[in-house]
């Protein structure tokens, strides 16, 4: 199939890879189960699922698990235990999606998950939900090799009161006050052992970073001074990435020509900047409402590489 970046070597007649067009299907369904993907056929996941315990995701890990929304309407009369079953709950619902990534994925390839830990008060008690530690738990156990993750640093997480940044707790009086949680984490991990390429393998070289992309991307804490863009108000609620971030786990863990997956899309993010990128993709996301979302995000990318992209929707 010449549309496909299988080929190793460049005949006099090939395209070069900037040329050809790169193949990206967007599934409106659940990615808990990908039976649209074959056993391997995937070389990078990267994705943001929604965060275990932050509100705004409470609705759709109730929708997608009744027995969650049930615990928070028991929890008025509730007690911690009831708190711990709905937070392993929600981790439940997340690994099957860790799981059929697993299988998804080649061997070597990566899985880039962008989490942030989860801070509430349930009933007056205020706590940590440590929702990256019990995915790299998740992982292990699924068969992933946890990786050294990256940190990123999130300033606007800081939080306001009054226009004013604000910490947790008592003000200046110890011991009550908390420290806020202004880093998010990329975990990494990997399926099976590390890929191997022949001598001189024409799109690995192709996809080479510099010196300064390495020493930067390659640190463990990422911070973008200076590189904020416009989030538009749906972005926001589907709390979309920055492209930056997708672009850098796209060109650090893939060549061009292969396929990146997002099993938890939302505006999109991951499927315009594989295309950018010269990466196949493969995205998946629940809400049908946000397909215009994804369309519109997608569409500049789309005519400037002349990519093709195929949506479906599950019955
Ligand atoms: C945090 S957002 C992803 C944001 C994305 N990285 C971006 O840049 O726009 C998570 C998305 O996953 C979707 N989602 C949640 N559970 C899902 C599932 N089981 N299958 C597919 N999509 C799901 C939600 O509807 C939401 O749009």
């Amino acid at each position: 199939m010449w549309l496909q970046f299988t080929a190793r070597v460049k005949t006099p007649y090939s395209h070069t890879l900037e040329s050809m067009p790169t193949q990206h299907r967007i599934i409106i369904g659940d990615s808990q189960k990908m039976t649209e993907l074959g056993d391997g056929s995937i070389q990078l996941m990267v994705t943001s699922p929604p965060y275990p315990m932050i509100q705004m995701w409470d609705d759709l890990f109730g929708k997608s698990d009744r027995k969650i929304a049930l615990l928070w309407r028991k929890l008025d009369r509730g007690d911690e235990a009831t708190v711990r079953k709905i937070y392993d709950l929600m981790h439940e619902n997340l690994s099957k999606v860790w799981a059929e990534t697993y299988r998804v994925l080649a061997d070597g390839g990566i899985a880039a998950i962008n989490i942030g830990d989860a801070t509430r008060s349930i009933n007056g008690k205020f706590q940590l939900f440590p929702n990256h530690a019990r995915i790299t738990e998740v992982c292990e156990e699924i068969g992933f090799t946890t990786l050294p993750y990256i940190l990123w640093k999130k300033p606007t997480n800081r939080p306001k009161y009054k226009g004013k940044g604000a910490f947790l707790g008592s003000g200046f009086l110890p011991p009550n006050a908390y420290v806020t949680l202004d880093c998010e984490f990329i975990l990494l991990f990997r399926k099976g052992k590390l890929r191997k390429f022949e001598p001189h393998h024409a799109e690995r070289y192709e996809s080479q970073f510099t010196k300064t992309q390495r020493d930067v991307w390659f640190s463990q804490i990422w911070d973008f001074k200076g590189t904020r863009q416009k989030v538009s108000e749906l972005e926001r609620r589907t709390a979309a990435y920055p492209d930056e971030v997708a672009e850098r786990l796209i060109r650090m863990f893939s060549v061009k020509g292969e396929t990146v997956l997002d099993p938890f899309l939302g505006s999109g993010t991951t499927a315009k900047v594989a295309i950018l990128n010269d990466r196949n993709s493969v995205g998946y996301e629940a809400d049908p409402h946000i397909l215009p979302t994804i369309t519109s995000k997608i569409e500049k990318a789309k005519i400037d590489k002349d990519a093709n992209v195929i949506i479906s929707k599950r019955p």
